[in-house]
């Protein structure tokens, strides 16, 4: 990683983008630090509850990285989604570090025409709202800090996606794929990468950084059974008023095409990494 001075550290560390996507990227002996609740601690990890302020400011006051990746979340989850961010907000200004903080498209209400950049969060539920107040306290307590929103995330089989697709076939799950709510999936890899890129650049204030291709949830779970040598048939689909899941967003997808002009970093289609 050109331009890093110091350690990095990553904090919520060990969901879809992980340890192996920053390590690879970083080398090991730059991350010093990857951190979640159920981590072990083993391996020089270490334990952070992100909701606890006291704790956080700790941690990173003794650590002084010069980077903190925030992919740390917590489904319907307020205190680790929104107090969270903030509590890292907080603690990278004060140690003067780069900030990426991993949004999400959850914040959008969903609309036919594409999100860009810097649109305001229009959530329709809780998880939603609780990322566009990430978002808000982010650009408050550190307006340097970069803003990644993101989509679905692919790649591999630590794909929550991936996973649910197939188990869905397999009948190890019960449910469906939405046939009506689109998004652009991005692979994990590439996310990281992409990360990467904007941890060592001067870019301030959100940033969409998805793949090109808008594919419904439908769609991917074909993608992934063709991938897997399945029947694409075997998916089961319907609409998402039929999921009984409360309101959601159908049409979310994101214009990454400024993170496509200034990164390296290639954002492949859906159809070309799963
Ligand atoms: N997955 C997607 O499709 C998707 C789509 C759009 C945006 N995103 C965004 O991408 C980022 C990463 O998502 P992901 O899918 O990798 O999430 P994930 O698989 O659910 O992993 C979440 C991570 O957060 C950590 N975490 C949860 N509560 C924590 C707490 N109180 N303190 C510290 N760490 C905590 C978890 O560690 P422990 O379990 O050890 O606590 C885990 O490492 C998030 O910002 C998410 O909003 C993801």
């Amino acid at each position: 990683m050109v331009g890093l001075v110091g350690p990095a550290d990553v904090v919520g560390s060990v969901g879809s983008l992980g340890p192996a996507d920053v390590v690879g990227l970083v080398g090991s002996a730059d991350v010093v630090g990857l951190v979640g609740t159920s981590t072990t601690g083993a391996g020089g990890w270490l334990r952070l509850d992100i909701t606890d302020r006291s704790a956080v400011l700790t941690l990173v006051s003794s650590v002084r990285p010069a980077v903190i990746v925030n992919a740390a979340t917590r489904y319907g989850d307020w205190a680790v989604c929104a107090d969270g961010a903030a509590h890292v907000a907080l603690a990278a200004a004060e140690v003067g570090a780069r900030l990426v903080h991993v949004s999400s498209d959850a914040l959008h209400g969903g609309r036919p025409a594409p999100y860009l950049d810097a649109d305001p969060p229009t959530p329709v539920n809780p998880y939603g709202a609780a990322k566009a107040a990430a978002e808000t306290a982010v650009a408050a307590i550190d307006p340097r800090a970069v803003i990644v929103r993101t989509s679905l995330l692919i790649g591999d089989n630590r794909s929550t996606h991936i996973r649910l697709a197939l188990d869905l076939i397999s009948g190890r799950r019960s449910g469906a794929l939405f046939t009506d709510e689109y998004r652009c999936p991005i692979a994990v890899q590439d996310l990281a990468a992409a990360i990467w890129e904007l941890a060592d650049s001067d870019y301030a204030g959100p940033i969409n950084v998805a793949g090109p291709e808008a594919l419904s949830r439908a769609e991917l779970g074909r993608l992934v059974a063709a991938r897997h040598g399945l029947d694409p048939a075997s998916v089961p689909t319907q609409p998402s008023a039929e999921g009984g899941l409360g309101p959601r967003s159908a049409d979310v997808r994101l214009d990454s095409s400024l993170a496509a002009s200034i990164l390296k970093t290639r954002l492949r289609p859906a159809s070309g990494c799963i």
